[in-house]
């Protein structure tokens, strides 16, 4: 999912292109703008997380891009394309070691796992809005 902050700084192109370019295969894309019950179930998992309330307000603070790409070891290989949460471990060639310093407005969120993936695909997405 490309965040507001992508959207925002109109990186949303820039951060599609490197999925399209690196070849997954993209099945699912909407544009939307998130309500907070939407933002809180994504984000559940963190519920008691010290920075969940600014999360859910960031999440919803602009039209995000939901997105789903296949590929063989799809999960691992978004998160390496997208790179490591704490900014200074994201390495330059990822898309928050290219474009961000912030560990909240860090541009995308990518699934952690195939579990995560389902619930995340079955909550942003209806069946019918995936390709074959
Ligand atoms: P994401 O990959 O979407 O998964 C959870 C999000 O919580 C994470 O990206 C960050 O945007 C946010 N996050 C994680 N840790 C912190 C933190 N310490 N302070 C603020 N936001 C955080």
């Amino acid at each position: 999912m490309v965040k507001p902050d992508g959207v925002e700084r109109r990186l949303a192109g820039e951060i599609i292109r490197r999925f399209e370019t690196r070849g997954l295969r993209l099945v699912a894309l909407k544009m939307l703008h998130p309500s907070r019950e939407l933002a809180e179930a994504h984000y559940a998992v963190h519920r008691e997380r010290p920075f969940y309330g600014e999360l859910v307000d960031f999440m919803i603070s602009g039209p995000v891009v939901a997105m789903v790409w296949e590929a063989g070891d799809a999960i691992k290989l978004c998160r390496n394309m997208i790179g490591a949460l704490k900014p200074f471990e994201a390495v330059a060639g990822t898309i928050r070691g290219d474009f961000t310093t912030e560990i909240q407005t860090n541009l995308v969120h990518g699934s952690d796992s195939l579990e995560t993936a389902q619930s995340e695909i079955a909550l942003w997405f209806k069946p019918e809005e995936l390709l074959a």
